[in-house]
């Protein structure tokens, strides 16, 4: 197919790094959106500096639109972020699994917002809905019982559903698919890490963050409604990863020597 010209926010970040290198690699024309420029292909935006927005996507095709974590201007830049890609044909904007289901969850219901704003603005998109983000590393140190299974999604698949909504936007225009790759328990999790699962106390929870409390709280009493074996059976060609293969993969691209 012809290359397209993409803009990826927070491409320095989980998510946007992981599309910027898939649509790199598949032959795409990236621009890797950060506030600090510092290579080849990296263009200046800052979410607070609509003028920033509308240069840095002027021309594109397609804008890959994630939202910094802050709850407090998540919304504010969302929807300038939506009104500078206007002209854009295609927006991917990435959201959170269930946040369009009124969960009470703050940092869900501002993505809701700007997901509202999108489908209401924007003739051309598509709205993704990752679960929680597999980690390589680190404590397993969460509110949740120990026989609770977590929806959690490889960066990785995340960025293939962003390169498939860009290359076949048919398949996926005007739709919203949460996305999970696996469902493991916090003691699988950590065994795999090699650590221990601690389960943290609700109240404790809610002394560090209210908003990640009440995330929780959902996991555990709602439950996520999302079907992982209609969703994998619908888009095979992701290759969605297991825990335990996204480990490996992981361990084996880090001890991988660097190319010089
Ligand atoms: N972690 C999870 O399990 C999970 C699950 C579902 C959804 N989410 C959502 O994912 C989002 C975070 O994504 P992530 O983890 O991929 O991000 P991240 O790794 O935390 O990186 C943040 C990115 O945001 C950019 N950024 C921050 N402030 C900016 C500004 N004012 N203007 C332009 N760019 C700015 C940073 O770019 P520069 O610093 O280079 O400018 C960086 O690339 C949050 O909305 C979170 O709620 C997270």
């Amino acid at each position: 197919m012809k290359p397209l010209t993409i803009v990826v926010t927070g491409a320095t970040g989980t998510q946007g790094g992981a599309v910027a290198r898939l649509l790199t690699g598949r032959g795409h024309d990236v621009r890797r959106m950060t506030r600090n420029p510092a290579g080849p292909g990296d263009v200046h935006g800052d979410f607070d500096e609509p003028a920033s927005l509308h240069a840095a996507f002027a021309d594109a095709d397609g804008v890959f639109l994630m939202t910094p974590l802050s709850s407090q201007d998540e919304v504010a830049r969302g929807e300038a972020a939506v009104d500078a890609a206007r002209h854009v044909p295609h927006v991917v904007f990435t959201s959170a699994t269930n946040a369009d289901r009124g969960t009470g969850i703050p940092h869900f219901d501002t993505k809701a917002e700007v997901e509202r704003h999108l489908t209401a603005r924007h003739p051309h998109w598509t709205i993704l809905g990752p679960a929680a983000f597999m980690a390589a590393e680190g404590p397993v140190t969460l509110p949740i019982p120990p026989e609770l299974k977590l929806h959690v999604v490889a960066p990785e698949d995340i960025a293939a559903m962003a390169a498939l909504s860009f290359e076949q936007p048919a398949r996926l225009h005007r739709r919203r698919v949460d996305l999970a790759s696996d469902l493991v328990t916090g003691p699988e999790m950590a065994a795999l890490r090699g650590t221990e699962f601690v389960q943290v106390a609700d109240d404790q929870a809610e002394r560090y963050s209210p908003d990640l409390a009440a995330m929780f709280r959902y996991f555990t009493g709602t439950g996520l409604d999302l079907d992982l074996p209609a969703l994998h059976a619908e888009f095979p060609e992701v290759g969605w990863h297991s825990y335990a293969g996204w480990l490996t993969r992981v361990r084996n691209e880090r001890s991988r020597p660097a190319r010089t």
